[in-house]
């Protein structure tokens, strides 16, 4: 079985086609980032225009590399949604005309699940397994018992993790994406310099709250006489602070996952989890826990089209097929997919 995905939900224009026996023939992601730097964050109508400029090159791209034609695959694959929606337009207006040519069957998926099930595409572990997702839009934990089939454990109550990252940074000077920017400073940091806030930390569940600590990191940066002196101790702070946070909240979801199916894996996806020291971190949670620990490489983490063609597969799999009246979804939570 090989699908051709497409993703389009944000700031990548990106395609990859992907073999049901986890190989990746081609994955082509196209940045907008230059485009979208100078605003400090991504900009929907740039964004949706330039989707539509880059498409076709980008699927044509993919198809050529992968040596391929469109009459070998299988099925077609594009993000319908969360995100936004002129880009998720654009990817599943594609997805649908390649679907009708060529008479494949249409795949869309949730963006959110494409995440969920990259590690099945790098590892392979067996559901059910527990979920961390932490992208720019979302943090959750989640009960991941198979395509289509989850339990939500708990969710931000503010602010997603990577748009703590993306704020935080802007804060302190640091470019646009900030998670990158604040790995790459923190470096240079001392992580115990600052005694930035833990919100939830030692509360029951598995909700999250970072909206506190991005308020602690700007109270004290102004309050700092040369805050560019300071900007690595403070990212190095605030990335030890969301490590903690993450690392407690997901250690009640390894307790409940434990009481509801016995020993598993954590694993981890979405953008936010290409940082290595929070990695690291949940790794050794997962450890301590007797627990096993997957996080996909870190290209697959963040937004690409190789975890939507897998998504397609699964759903392929299930005969889970979308007919060409499906219309993009601008909110689609995960628990409802
Ligand atoms: O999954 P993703 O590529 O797009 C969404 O679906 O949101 O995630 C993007 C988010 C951004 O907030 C970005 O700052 C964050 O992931 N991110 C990171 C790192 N790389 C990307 N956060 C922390 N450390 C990183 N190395
Ligand atoms: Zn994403």
């Amino acid at each position: 079985m090989i699908v051709l995905g497409i993703e389009s939900s944000c700031d990548e224009t990106a395609a990859a086609v992907v073999r049901d026996d986890r190989k990746i023939l081609s994955n082509i992601v196209f940045s907008q980032l230059d485009e979208h730097r100078p605003y400090g964050g991504v900009v929907p109508e740039i964004a949706a225009r330039s989707h539509l400029v880059h498409i076709d090159d980008i699927v044509g791209r993919a198809m050529a590399e992968s040596g391929v034609n469109f009459a070998d695959l299988d099925g077609v694959a594009a993000t319908g949604g969360p995100g936004l929606i002129g880009g998720v337009l654009v990817g599943v207006m594609t997805a649908k005309a390649i679907a009708l040519v060529h008479d494949l069957p249409l795949l869309a998926v949730n963006h959110l699940e494409a995440h969920a099930l990259t590690a099945r595409l790098s590892d392979d572990p067996a559901f059910p397994y527990l979920l961390l997702l932490v992208s720019g839009g979302h943090c959750q934990l989640l009960d991941v018992e198979g395509p289509g089939a989850y339990r939500l454990y708990g969710a931000t109550l503010d602010d997603a993790v990577g748009e703590a990252f993306d704020k935080t940074a802007k804060l302190l000077g640091l470019p646009y994406p900030g998670g990158p920017a604040i790995e790459d400073a923190a470096r240079r940091g001392r992580a115990d310099r600052f005694a930035f806030p833990r919100p939830m930390r030692g509360r029951k569940g598995c909700d999250f709250s970072f909206s506190g600590l991005k308020t602690a990191v700007a109270r004290t940066i102004h309050g700092l006489a040369d805050p560019a002196a300071d900007t690595a101790d403070a990212a190095a702070s605030f990335q030890a602070a969301v490590a903690d946070i993450l690392a407690d909240r997901t250690a009640n979801a390894i307790d409940r996952f434990r009481c509801d199916h016995g020993d598993g894996t954590l694993v981890v996806a979405g953008g936010v989890a290409a940082n290595a020291t929070l990695r690291a971190r949940l790794a050794a949670l997962a450890k301590s826990k007797d627990f096993a620990f997957v996080a996909p490489p870190p290209a697959l983490c963040t937004d690409n089209a190789a975890m939507v063609a897998w998504a397609g597969i699964e759903r392929l799999r299930l005969g889970l097929i979308d007919g060409l009246d499906f219309a993009p979804r601008p909110r689609w939570p995960l628990d409802a997919a």
